[in-house]
């Protein structure tokens, strides 16, 4: 196994000390670890994020910072270029870090959703954005570009209390597009909100990690590490198992009617890993 993780962005020779554990994990199973300059391939400067890892490398799995698709397909055609395969293709990066991609596939147990592309930037009209709900009717909603959402300002950016209502509902919709600045990923989804079990104010939320469809290790959220309830996946393993992708994580909550929803997959190569887990648990599975 060869993994490529970020560099330290103060000391470019070395992982960045996020991944520290990670890093050591990978080492303690026998395998090989490489360094990506994210920054640089953020930039566009494909060369220099590339210059650290070795050629004729073969086959590697990523570990670090999220890049957006584009991006990453970028990496692909570069690494390719110097016989290094990213074990995650570009097509199937984009298929689990952007809502469109997966949604398909997990419909049955995620929140019913509608999106559009959208340019960083441009405001919507009140009739695009009634245009854009419309399929989901009223009640409440929630608002994110194709990878991330403005949760930190909810009131604001992210909750919309009633889709039907659409003065408001394109109040939130467009600040979410503004505060996203030129980083907006893709474009607008809106999701129908659904009520999930809170502790404390905050949703019960775990984080599964499915390695070859199978999961290996459900544990808390990151955002909320000393929260988590086992889930029951019989409904969402088979989802998964038929999305075929090598390496996802899917985020699930607890709805108020006892069924577990996925609120969000994505790659697992870009997920956070809870400090408070062993990163072995998941790591030594990529093979
Ligand atoms: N459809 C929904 N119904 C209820 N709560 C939701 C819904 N979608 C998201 N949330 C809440 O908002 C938070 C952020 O949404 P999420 O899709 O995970 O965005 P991000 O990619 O920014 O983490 C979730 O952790 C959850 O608490
Ligand atoms: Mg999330």
């Amino acid at each position: 196994m060869t993994v490529v993780f970020c560099a330290d962005p103060l000391a470019p020779t070395r992982p960045d000390p996020h991944f520290a554990a990670q890093v050591r994990a990978v080492r303690d199973a026998g395998g090989a670890v490489a360094l990506l300059d994210h920054d640089a391939l953020l930039a566009g400067d494909l060369a220099t994020a590339v210059r650290r890892i070795p050629r004729d490398l073969g086959e590697v799995w990523y570990r670090g910072w999220m890049v957006p698709a584009g991006r990453y397909a970028e990496l692909a055609d570069t690494l390719a270029g110097r016989g290094v395969t990213l074990r995650v293709s570009a097509a199937a990066y984009r298929a689990a870090h952007e809502l469109p991609g997966w949604y398909a596939a997990l419909a049955p147990v995620t929140p019913a959703s509608v999106w559009t592309p959208w340019q960083p930037g441009e405001s919507p009209s009140v009739e695009q954005v009634a245009e854009l709900v419309a399929p989901l009717g009223g009640g409440p909603g929630v608002v994110k570009d194709y990878v991330k959402s403005r949760k930190h300002e909810w009131a604001e950016a992210c909750y919309i209390p009633d889709l039907a209502d659409v003065t408001p509902a394109h109040r939130v919709v467009s600040r979410m597009v503004e505060l996203q600045e030129e980083f907006l990923q893709g474009g607008i989804v809106v999701r129908r909100f659904e009520d999930f079990a809170r502790q404390g104010g905050r949703t019960v939320e775990a984080r599964v990690w499915w390695v070859h469809g199978e999961p290996v290790l459900a544990g808390p959220h990151p955002d909320t590490p000393d929260l988590f309830r086992e889930p029951d996946l019989s409904a969402i393993t088979p989802l998964v198992a038929a999305f075929g992708h090598p390496f996802v994580t899917t985020d699930v909550a607890l709805r108020d009617d006892g069924t577990w929803r996925v609120v969000e997959l994505g790659d697992g190569q870009v997920s956070d890993l809870p400090t408070v887990l062993d990163p072995s648990a998941v790591l030594d599975h990529l093979n």
